[in-house]
């Protein structure tokens, strides 16, 4: 019998999921449909609701949709014993490094201030920084991270990242663990935030961290909305000590009507769109996937659990 694959994606996108998988030995259902739940073999989901994957008693792998898992972290919604993949592919990728470059580019070259100057009707010429000289600083040295940074190191910029654990890639400085992270903000222009959402990583855009960057450093949030205190992020642009943020998630999304970052002067919003899953390119991580299973391969891409991402 042929191997089922349930898809929970954006309803507006189901169609073009459906058409991914249509050259691929396995038969597409829709979350809404599911049909005999013994059946269900595979799941490729976004934010499942507590307990439904808990219906599938035969499935044999969960896609995860997003490249951050944080959507399937809470109680009851990973059934035991199911291992997770995550979303790894190119245009996911590809999209968020076009994100990074936009925005470290925008805050480097002094575009802001040159979009108050037009509307200001003033000619203002500044001396420009060459890219070698500003220190830009990734938290997170994973798939998008690592991208991200090789784009900009290419570019020229100083760039130095912060993982878990030791990096070597090609013009990018590594910095690791808790106790050099203080040593990484300190030396960070243009802050990026390319970190999973953890119980590790929560909050970690705080006053106490933006503090320790250089006055006038710049934050660019495209991690999770529960990365960055907005409040105190708030308060140190009020202070001068940021001067510039491009926010792309938020704790609450959408960003609720009366928060004040809507019409901070200094914040750039952007409705989590940093990047996107495109079904076309994932499908094919989805098949290489179940492929390997078939054939008793080790999978790529497993999530740990244990460390939360
Ligand atoms: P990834 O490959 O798993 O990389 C995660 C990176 O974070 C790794 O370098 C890891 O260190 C580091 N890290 C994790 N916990 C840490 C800790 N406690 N201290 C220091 N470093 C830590 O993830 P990814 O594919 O690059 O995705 C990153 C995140 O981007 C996702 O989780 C998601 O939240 C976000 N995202 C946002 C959008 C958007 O549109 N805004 C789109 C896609 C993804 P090691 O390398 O040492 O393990
Ligand atoms: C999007 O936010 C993702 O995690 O892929």
């Amino acid at each position: 019998m042929q191997e089922v694959l349930l898809i929970k994606a954006d309803l507006e996108r189901t169609d073009e999921w459906v058409a991914a998988f249509a050259d691929f030995d396995v038969e597409v259902r829709d979350w809404n449909s599911p049909g005999n739940a013994e059946q269900i073999d595979y799941a490729l989901v976004w934010q499942p609701e507590a307990g439904a994957l808990a219906r599938f008693p035969n499935l044999k792998l969960i896609f995860s949709i997003g490249a951050g898992l944080d959507h399937l972290m809470g109680d009851n919604i990973v059934p035991p014993n199911v291992s997770v993949i995550r979303m790894v592919e190119r245009v996911l990728t590809a999209g968020m490094t076009e994100y990074v470059l936009y925005n470290v580019l925008r805050f480097h070259r002094f575009m802001p201030q040159y979009e108050a100057d037009q509307r200001n009707q003033v000619w203002n010429e500044r001396f420009q920084i060459p890219a070698w000289e500003r220190r830009v600083g990734i938290l997170g040295l994973g798939v998008l991270g690592g991208a991200a940074a090789a784009a900009l190191a290419a570019l020229g910029f100083a760039v130095a990242g912060w993982s878990r654990s030791e990096k070597t890639l090609p013009g990018v400085v590594s910095y690791y663990g808790k106790p050099q992270l203080a040593q990484f903000l300190a030396r960070t222009e243009i802050l990026v935030c390319l970190l999973p959402l953890t119980e590790h990583t929560e909050n970690i855009l705080n006053a106490d961290h933006l503090s320790q960057l250089p006055k006038g450093a710049f934050v660019i949030n495209a991690g999770r909305g529960g990365h960055c205190n907005e409040d105190e992020l708030l308060a140190a642009l009020e202070r001068g000590q940021i001067a510039g943020a491009a926010l792309d998630v938020f704790r609450e999304e959408p960003l609720r009507q009366s928060s004040r970052l809507w019409t901070h002067p200094h914040v750039y919003i952007t409705p989590h769109i940093a990047s996107m899953t495109a079904p076309a390119a994932s499908a094919q991580h989805v098949i290489d996937n179940i492929t390997r299973l078939r054939a008793a391969q080790p999978l790529t891409h497993v999530a740990d659990f244990a460390r939360g991402y």
